[in-house]
């Protein structure tokens, strides 16, 4: 059965693949704003990864931050985790000001990233690293439940509960890693490149869950370099080059723009 519940935070899904859902009227009626970063600056340095960005994730949509090697994708991703410190700019989470925020708080507010790399902990059993998830959480009481909903998304995680995280294959460590940032309750998830390494077969199955947790209402930004995929599943896309953003628009308008189809997608 696929009558799961969605993580907390869910609000009604944003319109299948339209960009946003279509007024009586017949105007375009936008879902509010999320998180609203501006003016983002990170360096490391001397280095200035990403000089000066501004990015509108909406409540309830994908959107995609895509661009090429080292254009400043990771950093945006961490800065709005907490992990590297701003240069400057302000980033608001549901009117509250995270700017400053250490990251345990910002998980603790919603703000959930996928770990990197599947980072999964290799020594302990499939069901012990969704468990670890919930760790944060104050409300224990549901952990059963949203393990079922993660179970639902992942048969093969329930399949393969009792085994050690460390003898699954490197998509099921990803679908791990995502069951695991799930089990916190996110209301906005954030990855960083989950299709990387993965064969084009299992980067689909991927992607196909995204979307499944984004129409169950969950808000999400997905960091990657695989610019078609991403674009396909994400309402909004924003594109970074050398750490300023360069286009923007629906994920459709952007993949038939001449730009990117000639700079990202080999056409
Ligand atoms: N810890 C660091 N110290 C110094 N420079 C860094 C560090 N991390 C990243 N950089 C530099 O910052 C810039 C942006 O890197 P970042 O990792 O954010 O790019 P990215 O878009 O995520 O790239 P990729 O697609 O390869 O993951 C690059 O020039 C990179 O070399
Ligand atoms: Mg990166």
């Amino acid at each position: 059965m696929s009558a799961a519940r969605p993580p907390e935070g869910a609000k009604a899904p944003s319109g299948g693949s339209e960009p946003h859902a279509v007024g009586e009227r017949g105007g375009h009626m936008r879902a509010p704003v999320l998180m609203q970063v501006s003016g983002l600056k990170v360096a490391y340095g001397k280095i200035k990864a990403v000089k000066g960005i501004d990015l509108d994730l909406r409540e309830g949509e994908i959107t995609t931050l895509v661009g090429a090697n080292g254009a400043g994708k990771s950093t945006t991703l961490l800065a709005l985790s907490g992990l590297v410190k701003k240069t400057d700019g302000r980033v608001l989470f549901d009117g509250r000001d995270l700017t400053r925020m250490a990251p345990h708080r910002i998980v603790a507010g919603g703000v959930v990233q996928v770990a990197e790399g599947r980072a999964t902990l290799t020594t302990l059993t499939v069901r012990e690293n969704l468990e670890l998830g919930a760790y944060t959480r104050r409300d224990k009481g549901s952990r059963a439940h949203d393990l079922d909903y993660v179970f639902n998304l992942f048969p093969v995680l329930k399949e393969r509960a009792s085994g050690l995280a460390g003898n699954l294959s490197g998509g099921e460590q990803q679908m791990l890693a995502i069951g695991r940032a799930l089990m916190a309750r996110p209301r906005l998830l954030l990855l960083d490149e989950p299709s990387m390494g993965l064969a084009p077969i299992i980067v689909q199955d991927i992607f196909r869950t995204l979307r499944e947790i984004n129409r169950a209402g969950l808000t999400i930004f997905l960091v990657e370099q695989n610019v078609r995929q991403a674009l396909k599943i994400a309402q909004r896309g924003y594109v970074i080059e050398t750490g300023r953003i360069v286009l923007d628009g629906s994920g459709r308008e952007l993949l038939v723009n001449p730009r990117v189809q000639e700079a990202y997608l080999g056409s």
